[in-house]
């Protein structure tokens, strides 16, 4: 059943809003998605009701914080179907995620000569923490390519993996071009060769179902705010028997078990992986957020964005001297484009003038953008509260800034 969209906008306070006195047509969801009231309750009620910092506590208020973010890291665990909840550990979003995995997994399964297998569609946050790991270890960074449409070339990948592959790294969902890559067919390729893959799903946990057991991925990263959460909440997945054989990222207090000035013992998982207080605020309103979707369904809000797509690009394509960047064969809710002769980042700021706001730019993934040899891409991405009536906006100002701009 199609979700009922006002009804969900409703739940929305920003986006009731007019910028330069038109309507706000929101489309820079990969960006950032807008938060449900739900989600901005959640958060004040912690500091109205509860605010106390966790697992330190023997007193009331702590206690419930601490059941709040240990039952938040149980709903993640259930929306994205992990075996256990503490394979989830809690981070501050998909980039301090992949450093963690990096980090910690070249530290514990990497030395000099091994290689690390990433894609050329990566976001810099899946590309940056191995190239650092490389260059720490003397170690290799290996490509695999994409086609001309912005598909992965699986046969490539697969050529690239050897005995000296320590893991694969891919995004689920490209943040420029859509791209849903096929990441189950990956990592099957690459436990066929013993090889751990880790699944870049910043782009894909806020738009489709999720199993990282059906997956069989060994670690998944992913970002609250890209899924209706607040800032500064992320998260980790690992296998446990990853996780367990993997040293700690950062020291500090909670990841330790024992301390003396000799010598520390580690805690166990997840704490092992949390140092510091980690923002539990954030967490809680993250489990609101995962209420907020579970309420419409992945499946109902993948299918709802993907309508979305399709017409924004059958509206933009009849645009004259409008390309698509990617046109790959199975699309999340991003469409990216180029003009002939007009700069992305104008079309942006003129688009914004009418109250419509897309993302600009290399997004990220400066290696990708410059294997399209282009400056840059206009990005709209769309979240289960976008309208038809808001694709529509899209075609008639992007029509207009081509006009104008002849
Ligand atoms: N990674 C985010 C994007 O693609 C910020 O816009």
């Amino acid at each position: 059943m199609s979700p009922d969209i006002e009804s969900i906008r409703s739940q929305f306070p920003i986006l009731g809003q007019t910028v330069y006195n038109k309507p706000l047509v929101y489309l820079d969801n990969g960006a950032t998605t807008q938060k449900p009231q739900s989600v901005i309750d959640a958060v004040a009620d912690v500091y109205v009701r509860c605010n106390s910092n966790i697992h330190r506590g023997v007193h009331r208020l702590s206690n419930i914080c601490t059941e709040a973010f240990e039952e938040a890291r149980r709903a993640v665990a259930r929306h994205i179907n992990a075996a256990c909840a503490h394979e989830v550990i809690f981070t501050r979003g998909t980039t301090e995620s992949i450093n963690l995995a990096a980090f910690s997994f070249g530290e514990s399964f990497c030395a000099q000569g091994d290689e690390i297998v990433i894609t050329a569609m990566e976001h810099h946050s899946n590309i940056v923490p191995w190239q650092m790991l490389c260059e720490r270890k003397g170690m290799k960074l290996r490509v695999a390519p994409i086609d001309a449409n912005g598909d992965l070339d699986l046969e490539a990948l697969g050529r690239l993996l050897n005995g000296r592959t320590r893991l694969v790294a891919v995004a689920h969902v490209s943040n420029v071009m859509g791209t849903v890559n096929p990441v189950a067919r990956i990592v099957a390729m690459a436990h066929a060769a013993g090889i751990p893959v880790l699944v870049d799903a910043a782009q894909s946990a806020p738009h489709l179902p999720i199993d990282v057991q059906a997956l069989d991925c060994d670690f998944m990263a992913f970002s609250g705010h890209k899924m209706y959460a607040p800032n500064g909440i992320g998260v980790l997945y690992g296998k446990e028997s990853w996780l367990d054989r993997m040293k700690p990222y950062q020291g500090g207090g909670e990841m330790i078990e024992k301390v003396t000035f000799e010598r520390t013992t580690y805690n166990v998982l997840p704490f092992k992986f949390e140092a510091g207080t980690p923002d539990y605020v954030a967490a809680i309103g993250l489990h609101r957020a995962i209420d907020f979707i579970g309420s419409i369904g992945l499946d109902a809000i993948a299918a709802h964005e993907h309508r979305l797509a399709r017409a924004a690009i059958e509206r933009l394509t009849a645009i004259d001297g409008l390309r698509l960047i990617g046109t790959p064969a199975q699309r999340a809710g991003v469409v990216s484009f180029v003009i002939d002769g007009i700069h992305p980042y104008d079309i942006g700021l003129l688009l914004d003038k009418m109250g419509i706001a897309v993302r600009t730019g290399h997004h990220c993934a400066e290696p990708l953008i410059d294997h399209f040899g282009i400056a840059g891409t206009v990005r709209a991405s769309f979240a289960v509260y976008n309208t038809m009536a808001e694709v529509d906006a899209l075609a008639a100002g992007v029509r207009r800034v081509a006009e104008m701009m002849k």
